[in-house]
């Protein structure tokens, strides 16, 4: 029998329990979809938001990894996770291993996820396997009066996964590769401007290493587009409990809580207004003008 707990916050319901592995299957160079299967229904979950999951009865790895939620579909019985990964370490390479009908402990849904837009161009740029959180954004907004477009960089060819998903959903999708073996030569943050449409209201979306967050960055910073990025900080707890997670943000004095501040960089940036956000609960999806590159 499957144990399944709903954890309640003032703001938010986590479920923890385990899902049974409906498969496993390998989509490109060291890169897998993971189809896990959970009794009933989960928490309502916001577009970014990840999920911590966990090889079951053993201690090593003994903690969980987090993973963006890729895709969620219910049928009132039971819920089908997708997430997609990347063997970098450790857990990833044992779960590649691991077979349909085998366990595995999660945590969903954690973090904050996204902000609600009504920006009528929606930009998401991913770098590697940056994709992942913004199927379920397009889901949400692909088929709205916005326009939605994905500017996907990989190393190359073989690393492109799953362009058709966001295709059907009416997602434009731009690729860049670094060795120029599909779409763009170079990096994919070059498409912004390529892209974006003077005067058009813009939100961009970033997932991906950080040097390239950065540079999308930079380039929103020069357009002067509102830019959220979703971290992949390292985690322990995914809970906000062991501060393993933090990430230096300039807050206003009086904000301890945290959310938006107007999207103006503070050019004196002062020293009181730097404070420690903790990934895992107040992002992963942060404000990039908030955050201390
Ligand atoms: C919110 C969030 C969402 C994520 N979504 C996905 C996803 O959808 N798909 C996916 O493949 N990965 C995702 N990641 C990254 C994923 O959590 C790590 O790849 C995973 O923790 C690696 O665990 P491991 O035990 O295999 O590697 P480890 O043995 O822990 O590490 C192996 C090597 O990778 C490095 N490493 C580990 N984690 C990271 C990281 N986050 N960034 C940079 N280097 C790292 C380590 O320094 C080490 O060199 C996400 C991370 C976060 C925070
Ligand atoms: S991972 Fe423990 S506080 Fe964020």
């Amino acid at each position: 029998m499957l144990s399944n707990k709903i954890i309640s916050g003032t703001q938010r319901q986590i479920r923890h329990g385990s899902g049974i592995i409906e498969s496993n299957v390998q989509l490109a160079e060291q890169t897998f979809r993971l189809t896990l299967i959970i009794e009933g229904t989960l928490p309502t979950i916001n577009a970014g938001q990840f999920v911590m999951l966990r090889l079951p009865n053993r201690t090593d790895p003994l903690l969980g990894r987090p993973f963006a939620i890729y895709r969620v579909s219910e049928n009132g019985h039971e819920t089908m996770l997708e997430v997609i990964y990347l063997t970098v370490g450790k857990m990833t390479e044992r779960l590649a291993g691991f077979r349909s009908g085998e366990t595995l402990d999660f945590w969903i849904p954690l973090g904050n996820g996204f902000s609600p837009t009504k920006a009528k161009h929606l930009m998401m740029v991913a770098g590697g396997i940056g994709q992942t959180p913004f199927l379920t954004f397009a889901e949400k907004y692909g088929r709205t009066d916005s326009r939605c477009t994905l500017l996907y960089g990989t190393r190359n060819v073989d690393r492109v996964i799953c362009v058709e998903d966001f295709k059907k959903l009416g997602v434009d999708v731009h690729l860049a590769t670094d060795d120029g073996s599909a779409g763009y030569h170079g990096s994919v943050t070059d498409l912004i401007s390529n892209v974006y449409q003077f005067g058009e209201s813009t939100q961009i979306l970033c997932c991906g290493p950080r040097p390239m967050l950065y540079s999308a960055f930079q380039i929103a910073r020069q357009l002067n587009l509102p830019c959220e990025v979703s971290l992949e900080t390292s985690m322990s707890c995914g809970l906000g409990i062991c501060f393993g997670c933090v990430v230096q943000c300039r807050c206003e004095k009086d904000d301890k809580t945290d959310s938006k501040i107007n999207n103006e960089i503070d050019n004196k940036m002062d020293k009181e207004n730097i404070d420690y956000r903790r990934t895992c609960i107040d992002g992963p999806v942060f404000d990039a003008y908030r955050l201390c590159w």
